[in-house]
């Protein structure tokens, strides 16, 4: 996997991945606005650097709900690893570990949330989508909890899946031998028709998930984990504060890759007024978009705790497994890295609003 930057990986995974597979991946909702303008804005920030700052000293680790990790970008929840590597989400929990930063795993994953935790001794999060059926949803949390995972990532821009135009022309499917495997286990499920469990994976999440989810579900949440518990898909100050209102213990500012409603912002401008509305009472990240070194930096200095990347690292898992994991978080890293020390910003710590600035035109 010969690449120096994470453009290239797009077209290297299109060679080698099966059209509706690639399709599934690089896929936003209807026109794709969001999914382009998640990418585009951040060409309209602009860096204020300091000079003269003795950078000979850097330092990338950071804490995420307390947990230190070694670069302050995560992996972000991403479905069915195995439609593109055969080992799955086991090789990217260890590609994640290989470079000390989180894995989300999804709860559609294709590797049982046991086996990835047996994986890694890294932390771990979980990305939940509450089912109709609250036991389903019981079901997987109390397993996640038993396995170690650090914190349960609630989605809630999901009450119903985007209208993604090239699943539907492709009649996406899930290939045989790979399947959603974390109901493996679950006595209801048996029922549900094995075809539309593996073949329909729209239909499925529509006829599971739950989309009457409100406020009051956090409590319910609350009631059933003593994990940290925290929003994925928040893109505003209204709902920023709701979640504080609520407990919640962090905010995942995210338009899930612009795979959900299309027309949201770029999740890097919707940043700054959740980062104003929950006022240091949760921790804020985001996803969406982050392309470069420089585009963390951005989003740190913005005011997000850290990022979480999703399709540059499904690419690097379809080239080169595990190392293709690692090889993406570490370019991510060492363009960080280089970004931080032109800006003066020796470490984490020293990365405030005051080093950018929109562009004036
Ligand atoms: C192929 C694919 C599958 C995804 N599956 C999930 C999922 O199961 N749960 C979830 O909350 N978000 C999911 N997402 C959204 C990501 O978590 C994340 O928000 C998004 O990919 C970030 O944007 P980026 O791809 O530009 O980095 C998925 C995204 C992609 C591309």
């Amino acid at each position: 996997m010969d690449v120096i930057n994470l453009d290239e990986l797009q077209p290297l995974a299109k060679e080698k991945l099966p059209q509706m597979i690639y399709d599934y991946i690089a896929g936003g909702a209807e026109d794709g606005i969001s999914m382009a303008e998640n990418e585009t804005a951040f060409g309209r920030i602009q860096f204020r650097p300091r000079m003269m700052v003795d950078v000979s000293q850097q330092n990338l680790s950071t804490e995420v709900l307390g947990d230190k990790i070694n670069l302050p970008i995560m992996l972000a929840p991403t479905a069915l690893h195995r439609l593109v590597h055969e080992e799955g989400e086991l090789a990217t929990a260890r590609g994640a570990h290989a470079q000390g930063t989180v894995m989300t795993l999804s709860t559609v994953a294709s590797q049982s949330i046991e086996d990835v935790a047996a994986e890694t001794e890294s932390p771990k999060w979980f990305q939940l989508y509450c089912f109709k059926d609250r036991d389903a949803s019981k079901f997987l949390v109390e397993r996640v909890e038993a396995q170690g995972f650090k914190a349960i990532c609630l989605t809630v821009d999901t009450p119903r899946m985007g209208r993604r135009e090239a699943d539907l022309r492709n009649g996406f499917h899930l290939p045989p031998g790979i399947e959603i495997k974390n109901f493996d286990t679950y006595e209801k499920f048996k029922d549900i028709e094995p075809e539309l469990r593996s073949t329909m994976v729209a239909a499925f999440v529509n006829m599971m998930f739950e989309n009457a989810l409100t406020w009051k579900d956090i409590e319910w949440l609350r009631s059933i984990t003593k994990l940290p518990i925290l929003l994925k898909g928040i893109l505003t100050r209204e709902d920023a504060a709701l979640a504080v209102k609520h407990g919640v213990d962090g905010i995942i500012v995210s338009n899930h890759g612009g795979r959900q409603l299309d027309g949201v912002p770029a999740t890097i401008e919707a940043l700054p007024e959740v980062v104003e509305a929950v006022s240091g009472k949760a921790e804020v990240f985001m996803d969406g978009g982050i392309r470069r070194g420089s585009d963390v930096l951005k989003a740190l200095a913005l005011g997000a705790k850290a990022v979480m990347i999703g399709r540059p690292y499904v690419w690097g898992l379809a080239l080169n497994g595990e190392a293709g994991v690692k090889r993406v978080l570490s370019i991510l890293q060492e363009e960080l890295e280089i970004a931080m020390a032109l800006a003066g910003c020796p470490t984490i710590a020293d990365i405030d609003s005051s080093f950018v600035q929109m562009r004036k035109n």
